[in-house]
């Protein structure tokens, strides 16, 4: 199948992905300027939610509606992904019928079998290994507040799970330093870590990753499909909420970030998100831009007339 695929932040070169970014600046510009551009119409993204979403599914949402597209919400729950139907022979199927496909699975081995039998573009909604379009929106969030991060050092504060992979792969492609301060038993995944060298170093102490950071960034201790693990978590992550008071301890022009949804008093303070160094709600917004000049990338444009 030659169609490109976006499962993880690797799946592109970084001249595309900063391509990407640029283009979302652009694109808000442009809906900020009440300009319509439907480079997408008659296109159609199918999009599959295992977990639950509001920013994901939005995002795409309303970003395909701009585009001059549709997309259409599927749970496994009323498909029949859900009665048993092979991932291949869904692929298959809905790939002939969909312009691209986004999936949110617990599983991200859904996604590559997936997009090894799809026709069209599989974009990465979020998995237990990674949430790349989370991280588009990150980056274009960083270059517009402060420019390019090339050469700058990332915090990551809590859990190596998703979140924090896919920012060892933006460490990679937008070549930064990332420090990452996790309990022990919460590392993210080795694959990952050695594909990353000496780019990526693990803290135990959250003051010795935010030392000097340019950019602080956090997700929630329990993830989607982690709910029984909750009580244990609480506690383990407990030295590692962020706080203004360790944000003081990054550079003096930092950033706070957070994917959200947050759960205040846990692993960010009552008030983190109110501070000035926070850009959460501009970083969600960005979600919508980015992924439109994503889906504009993946997708082939408009239909001829007859
Ligand atoms: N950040 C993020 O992906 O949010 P949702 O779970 O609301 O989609
Ligand atoms: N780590 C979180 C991210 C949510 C966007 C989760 O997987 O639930």
């Amino acid at each position: 199948m030659s169609a490109r695929h976006f499962l993880s932040l690797m799946d592109f070169t970084a001249d595309e992905l900063l391509g990407v970014i640029r283009r979302g600046i652009e694109l808000k510009d442009l809906r900020s300027r009440g300009v319509l551009f439907e480079p997408l119409k008659n296109r159609v993204l199918g999009m599959i939610f295992e977990k639950s979403s509001t920013r994901t599914r939005l995002s795409f949402e309303a970003g395909m509606i701009q585009l001059g597209g549709q997309a259409i919400f599927l749970s496994p729950r009323d498909t029949q992904l859900g009665r048993g139907e092979p991932i291949a022979d869904s692929a298959i199927v809905m790939s002939r019928m969909l312009d691209a496909v986004m999936i949110r699975t617990h599983h991200h081995s859904i996604l590559t079998e997936f997009a090894a039998h799809s026709r069209v573009p599989v974009i990465n909604g979020l998995s237990d290994e990674s949430h790349p379009c989370q991280l588009l929106a990150d980056m274009q969030t960083f270059l517009e507040h402060r420019g390019s991060i090339q050469g700058k050092t990332v915090a990551w504060i809590g859990d190596g799970y998703n979140m924090c992979n896919s920012y060892i792969e933006a460490a990679q492609q937008f070549d930064f330093q990332l420090r990452i301060a996790c309990p022990e038993g919460y590392e993210p995944d080795p694959r990952f870590l050695a594909l990353a060298g000496d780019r990526v170093q693990i803290v135990r102490d959250p003051k010795q990753a935010i030392a000097g950071a340019h950019l602080v960034s956090t997700d929630v201790w329990t993830s989607m499909g982690q709910e029984e693990e909750t009580a244990r978590r609480l506690a383990h992550f407990a030295p590692y909420q962020v706080t203004r008071e360790l944000l003081d301890l990054a550079a003096p022009d930092a950033l706070f970030m957070h994917c959200l949804p947050a759960h205040r008093g846990e692993e960010i303070s009552l008030d983190l998100l109110d501070d000035p160094r926070s850009v959460a709600w501009d970083q969600a917004e960005n979600r919508l831009h980015a992924q439109k000049a994503l889906l504009e990338f993946l997708v082939e444009p408009a239909y001829h007339h007859a």
